[in-house]
């Protein structure tokens, strides 16, 4: 895992390495979890984003605050303009649930496209980790593999809730090339219910439940499917599932950011 520092004259915690922190070492705290960095009252630097360690510890992990208000709502406005979209899901139809998602069409808006590659670099080391297998540095390098294997379809979505709606528990597997992390951003605020829910299912075990806790403009970096937890005997994979309990009122929207491509 990589290792942690806090800066104790800015206040900022931040990833061994990070380009952003050159600090005086009489200034230097290391720590050796996100949590206790935040317990001593460090802020997470926004550019190496170290509370993604968290992914590791308890199977996901927040970033708050990648949007602003005014970023989400701009992206909550784009769900009416067909001609940034390829398709429209209506949930119910499927039994997926109830509310509906439209996938961007390429080229991505420029924000989700930028989002999409910045993201992919932060979570390559750790999926390269958690598989075994070397995930491309660059977000466009993997494009490429999922393209090859015709995987060629765009993943991010746009989700939108009203009252009554729902997601089902699912995982979002588009094909055989599968990224084992992926990102939801909550896009709204003013709603009731509405909760992220993570099922976890350990061999042998009945599943557990993990509500997240999220704000407008927070992002929840998650597994598509497994994840590896150590166990006496060596790693083992988990099961996970990802889903939104019902909204009670008001509406809900989500970017979900999923990093292989869909098989047409
Ligand atoms: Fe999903
Ligand atoms: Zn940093």
């Amino acid at each position: 895992m990589d290792g942690l520092f806090g800066v104790r004259t800015t206040g900022i915690y931040c990833v061994t390495g990070c380009p952003s922190r050159a600090a005086r070492a009489e200034n230097i705290v290391p720590f050796s979890s996100a949590e206790e960095a935040e317990a001593a009252g460090f802020r997470a630097c926004k550019r190496c984003l170290p509370q993604t360690c968290c992914v590791d510890s308890q199977g996901f992990a927040v970033w708050p605050g990648v949007l602003s208000a005014a970023q989400c709502d701009g992206v909550v406005a784009s769900y009416g303009d067909s001609d940034l979209f390829r398709s429209r899901v209506v949930m119910s139809r499927y039994n997926f649930g109830r509310g509906e998602y439209q996938y961007f069409a390429y080229p991505l808006p420029k924000l989700v496209a930028g989002l999409r590659e910045r993201w992919y670099a932060r979570l390559a080391p750790i999926a390269s980790r958690w598989t075994g297998r070397a995930f491309p540095a660059s977000h466009a390098e993997y494009l490429a593999e999922c393209h090859a294997a015709g995987q060629t379809r765009p993943t991010p979505l746009l989700l939108q809730y009203g009252a009554g709606d729902y997601n089902c528990l699912h995982q979002d597997l588009y094909g055989p090339l599968v990224f084992p992390l992926q990102v939801a951003v909550l896009l709204s605020d003013g709603f009731t219910g509405g909760e992220f829910v993570l099922t976890e299912q350990r061999p042998r075990m009945q599943s557990r439940a993990i509500v997240v806790p999220l704000k407008k403009g927070d992002a929840v970096v998650f597994p598509v499917h497994t994840r590896p937890v150590a166990g006496t005997r060596g790693t083992y994979k988990v099961n996970m599932r990802h889903g939104v309990s019902q909204i009670r009122s008001g509406s809900r929207h989500t970017l979900g950011v999923i990093f292989h491509d869909a098989a047409v």
